[in-house]
């Protein structure tokens, strides 16, 4: 009961927010991370890639990861730039599987990059994963210092995000790409505001209109950056679909019943009861990875 009143109170603090910056950093403070990521064995916060018979999101976390290195064509040597790197474990999972030199991470939460931190630390990997905290908008790093720049769900958050693409542009080294797994509107004509189910609410509260794109739009912002050969491709079939099932059966999972409190499993069996309405409000989104290059 208590634990609800203090949720409430941070919601209703968090929407007050006028700053964007401080607005999504709040946002990423409303959950507690005990309910977040109970019965999980990863802190991936994507949506997830769904290949057929994945059940479990720190599996599909993970895929979704690959396929955004893969599109950035990660080879080993690379030195990567990591924005909106949430708990960070897709830095360590391509260190690991993709052998990249060295990963460079930044995001504006303060618990995301200390949890990060920790972990390198943690696994002696402080020298080739370096954690920071920061805002996409202005990259603490000089002109040409990155082979490849990725953000893995988190542009969208970006305000606005063409500024980020810009200064993505210039760290970028001649020759490197950028590549970003990206949640924007099948059509510019779905309002943002008019999205209401409570597991979207995300799109209300911590997507500015100016990122509200289609795939077009996104394409012709890269265009203008400096980008050459933007390429947005959609993946909904494969991601929107698969987390809102993994979602929707959590309370029901013995797994998340023995590690979440009741009011927990009961709070979020009824974010997810509306099926009907949340598969109709998906159904307008698109999901993408986008990929384009500095000449
Ligand atoms: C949906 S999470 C994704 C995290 C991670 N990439 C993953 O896949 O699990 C979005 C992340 O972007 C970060 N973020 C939001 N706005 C940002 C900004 N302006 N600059 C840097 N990071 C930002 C948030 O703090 C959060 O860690």
């Amino acid at each position: 009961m208590l634990e609800n009143l203090r949720t409430l109170g941070r919601v209703i603090r968090t929407l007050a927010t006028k700053d964007p910056v401080t607005r999504v950093r709040r946002f990423y403070e409303i959950q507690s991370p005990n309910v977040e990521f109970a019965a999980r064995t990863t802190r991936y916060m994507n949506v997830g890639y769904w290949e057929d018979g994945v059940t479990s999101l720190d599996v599909a976390g993970e895929a979704l990861a690959m396929k955004l290195a893969d599109a950035a064509g990660f080879k080993p040597d690379d030195t990567v730039l990591d924005v909106g790197f949430g708990y960070g474990d897709q830095d360590f999972a391509w260190l690991r599987e993709r052998r990249v030199a060295k990963v460079h991470g930044i995001n504006v939460t303060p618990r995301h990059v200390e949890h990060a931190q920790q972990r390198a630390r943690r696994e002696g990997l402080a020298e080739q994963a370096e954690f920071q905290l920061g805002n996409a908008l202005a990259l603490p790093f000089a002109d040409g210092t990155f082979d490849r720049v990725v953000a893995l769900e988190s542009a969208f958050h970006f305000y606005p995000r063409s500024a980020f693409f810009a200064e993505a542009f210039r760290v970028l080294k001649p020759g490197g790409t950028l590549a970003t797994a990206d949640i924007i509107p099948l059509s510019n004509d779905t309002a943002r505001m008019s999205i209401n189910s409570g597991p979207l609410s995300f799109i209300k509260f911590s997507i500015p209109d100016e990122n509200w794109h289609d795939r077009a739009g996104y394409a012709e912002q890269l265009t203008a950056a400096g980008f050459a050969n933007a390429d947005v491709q959609s993946i909904q079939d494969r991601t929107w679909e698969g987390w809102r099932r993994f979602q929707a059966s959590r309370p029901s999972d013995p797994a998340f019943q023995a590690e979440a409190d009741r009011s927990a499993v009961k709070g979020m069996a009824n974010h997810w009861r509306d099926e009907t309405l949340i598969k109709k409000e998906l159904a307008l989104l698109d999901y993408v990875i986008a990929v384009a290059h500095k000449p």
